[in-house]
């Protein structure tokens, strides 16, 4: 690991969609960098924040009354002025202006890109997963899914009662971005008919329609679809499916509700943890690291590292999802 200079003031964002659990991040960043003797200013709405300079000295009572609460309390956003080399660079020179040692970014993978090409640009940083969409390589784990995946539930167990009542197909329609993680696990836990997720679907609805068709036949009295976003389509599909079978066909799309609400006590205890370590290793002068959790432990990796690894659904899990839906 690359020892780097002593680390004495710190700048903390959150950037993309934002998750369940970001503020226990947040306030474990704050209150354990304090605690170690480092000063830490907060970035508001995240790469746009920092290009427009958008600062916030932070002590450990700017994240009081915090760590149950849903959303950022340092706002996010989606920055395309980031995205760009000026852009980068410009966000370089005030980090180096402001006297930023380190910048840590909480967010999803696009957030991780983007503190990749600042740490090219020489300003050291430091990573924690936050994302509903559990859809980053190097980490089993995400700060946001947990409570996302039970916010779904939620949702989907109700459409489901009414669906049995009236005998229906319904197609529940997840978020995601182009990862299947949030159908998998809302599609078995609800006892789905069917799960489409964008790594394994073959576009085939005659496939579904066959099945819908068995399923009345061995006197089930609703077929619930899981629909992952990257899917998509799930309105015009509810038309083709009721269409072909006879059966009564409604889409619900569930969309940001899954994002908000207060954190489950998983991503709370995760977040935290996460925090403190990206503070810890900070303060020992060590950057340029995302946090992770992989085969049970809290662990670190070097970011060049993290964003050249790739993870896949597994195989036997989606299985599992199909033998238990006849
Ligand atoms: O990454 C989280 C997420 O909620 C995705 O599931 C979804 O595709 C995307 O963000 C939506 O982003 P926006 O808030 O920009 O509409």
């Amino acid at each position: 690991m690359a020892e780097s200079k002593r680390i004495k003031k710190i700048a903390i964002l959150t950037s993309g969609g934002d998750a369940p659990g970001m503020n226990a991040a947040i306030r474990a960043v704050v209150r354990k960098a304090i605690t170690d003797g480092l000063s830490v200013t907060g970035i508001k709405r995240g790469y746009q924040g920092l290009l427009s300079e958008e600062f916030v000295e932070m002590n450990s009572r700017s994240v009081s009354d915090s760590v149950q609460k849903g959303g950022t309390i340092l706002r996010t956003a989606r920055s395309e002025e980031f995205k760009t080399d000026e852009g980068r660079k410009k966000a370089a020179d005030i980090c180096r202006k402001n006297k930023f040692d380190a910048v840590v970014v909480i967010g999803g993978d696009g957030s991780y890109r983007g503190a990749q090409s600042l740490s090219r640009e020489g300003i050291q940083v430091m990573c924690l997963p936050g994302t509903i969409d559990l859809d980053i390589a190097c980490t089993d784990y995400t700060i946001g899914f947990d409570t996302a995946v039970n916010t779904a539930l939620q949702a989907i167990d109700k459409v489901r009662d009414t669906s049995s009542s009236h005998e229906r197909c319904s197609i529940i329609e997840v978020m995601g971005r182009n990862a299947g993680y949030i159908a998998l696990w809302c599609g078995v836990a609800s006892g789905a008919e069917d799960i489409l997720i964008p790594e394994n679907y073959n576009y085939d609805e005659q496939e579904i329609i066959n099945h819908i068709i068995e399923s009345r036949k061995v006197g089930k009295t609703h077929h619930l679809i899981i629909n992952a976003e990257g899917i998509g389509h799930s309105t015009s599909m509810a038309r083709r499916i009721e269409a072909a079978t006879g059966m009564e066909t409604r889409a619900t799309i569930l969309g940001y509700m899954q994002r908000g609400g207060s954190p489950t006590c998983k991503d709370r205890y995760y977040a935290s943890v996460m925090g403190a370590m990206a503070a810890d290793l900070l303060s020992k002068g060590k950057a340029n690291r995302v946090i992770c959790y992989k085969n049970g432990d809290f662990v670190d990796y070097d970011i060049d590292e993290a964003l050249a690894m790739k993870k896949e659904i597994s195989d036997y899990q989606y299985e599992v999802a199909k033998a238990l839906s006849k």
